[in-house]
């Protein structure tokens, strides 16, 4: 029995958004930060995934919900980091592909620069500063609202015939 069972009887949303970011470059990029980062970003996501489904599929189905990054899409940030959040992008896919049967929907979400500790750190360090920071054609920072609405949405029956997707929340960094 999962935990969302024991507290709720039933598991229905499960939320993969645990992140940590490396701002190195792939020279720079050790075997043990490139794991650590593969750990938390993409063996995380696996492992929430895999013990959700048993339960979801007892509750006649569910939604889980990836918190990628616009960096698992386009060539903006570092190296361990890009390639755990495409990771997620596509495990996100495989996930809503093996599970519709079960009634199971999988989204991911790819944020752009949103005003967290994590692009505050970033912003903080002068050698990682500009390329922590993509100017957003909206002219702002996101806020974690903004993406929170976008979960909410994809959590809820309103989403009921979207899996596999991707809804980007970048204020248009990738369309620029
Ligand atoms: N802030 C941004 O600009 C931005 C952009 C794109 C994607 N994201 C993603 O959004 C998600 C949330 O990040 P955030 O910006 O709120 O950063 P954050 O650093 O403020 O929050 C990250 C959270 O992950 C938790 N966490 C980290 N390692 C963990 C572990 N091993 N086990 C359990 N929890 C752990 C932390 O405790 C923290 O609550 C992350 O997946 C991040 O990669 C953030």
């Amino acid at each position: 029995m999962a935990l969302g069972e024991r507290q709720y009887g039933n598991l229905d949303i499960l939320v993969n958004n645990a992140g940590i970011a490396r701002r190195h470059y792939i020279e720079d990029t050790s075997e043990e930060e490139w794991d650590e980062v593969m750990a938390v970003n993409a063996k995380g996501t696996f492992l929430g995934t895999k013990h959700a489904i048993p339960a979801m599929r007892r509750a006649g189905g569910g939604s889980i919900v990836n918190i990628s990054s616009v960096s698992g899409i386009v060539a903006i940030g570092w190296s361990a980091y890009n390639a755990s959040k495409g990771a997620t992008r596509v495990f996100t896919k495989i996930t809503a592909v093996q599970h519709a049967k079960d009634k199971i929907r999988c989204n991911s979400v790819h944020p752009g620069p949103i005003d967290t500790p994590m692009l505050r750190e970033g912003r903080a360090d002068p050698a990682t500063r500009d390329a922590s920071t993509p100017q957003a054609p909206l002219g702002r920072l996101g806020t974690s609202e903004d993406v929170a609405y976008g979960v909410l949405f994809l959590a809820s029956d309103e989403a009921s015939y979207v899996t596999g997707a991707e809804l980007v929340i970048d204020g248009g960094v990738v369309a620029e």
